[in-house]
């Protein structure tokens, strides 16, 4: 009986119905596992994340602001020894360029009202509700890059 409805399910083992079924099966779940049990592979790694290339790494003076934009929002772009962080840069006080602040250990000085940024965070020191975005840096190949809108 199970051969009977193998049959008229999937046609003759050599007959244009089963080899039909075989190219629709392979196409939607992807080739059969060889005969003698060995393992087709490992799945293919997910895409590494996409990200946005910014500068390159050596167009950054250490412990200097470089102003650059992402998406067309201006950012601020720190570099102190390896790590690199990258602000917006306009201040949620009142809108003050931090790109023309100044660095003050592990804070961004805005140049209008001298609030404190910190680098790694946003928080402000004046006002905790006011947070400057942060955007997770990362080195690639030598090249500034954050993680692409989602
Ligand atoms: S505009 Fe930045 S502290 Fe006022």
């Amino acid at each position: 009986m199970r051969r009977l409805v193998r049959l008229l399910l999937m046609g003759r083992p050599d007959g244009v119905r089963r080899r039909l079924v075989r190219a629709l099966l392979e196409r939607l779940l992807g080739p059969p596992a060889p005969a003698d049990g060995t393992p087709t592979g490992a799945p293919a790694p997910p895409p590494p994340a996409a990200l946005r290339q910014l500068l390159p790494l050596v167009d950054l003076v250490d412990g200097q602001l470089t102003e650059t934009l992402l998406d067309g929002v201006p950012v601020v772009v720190v570099r102190r020894g390896t790590r690199v962080h990258v602000l917006d840069a306009t201040c949620p006080h009142a809108g003050g360029p931090l790109g023309d602040g100044d660095l003050e250990g592990d804070a961004l000085v805005c140049p209008l009202h001298g609030w404190r940024f910190d680098l790694a965070t946003g928080a402000c020191d004046v006002d905790p509700s006011q947070v400057v975005a942060v955007h997770a840096a990362e080195v690639v190949d030598g090249v500034v890059c954050v993680p692409a809108a989602p």
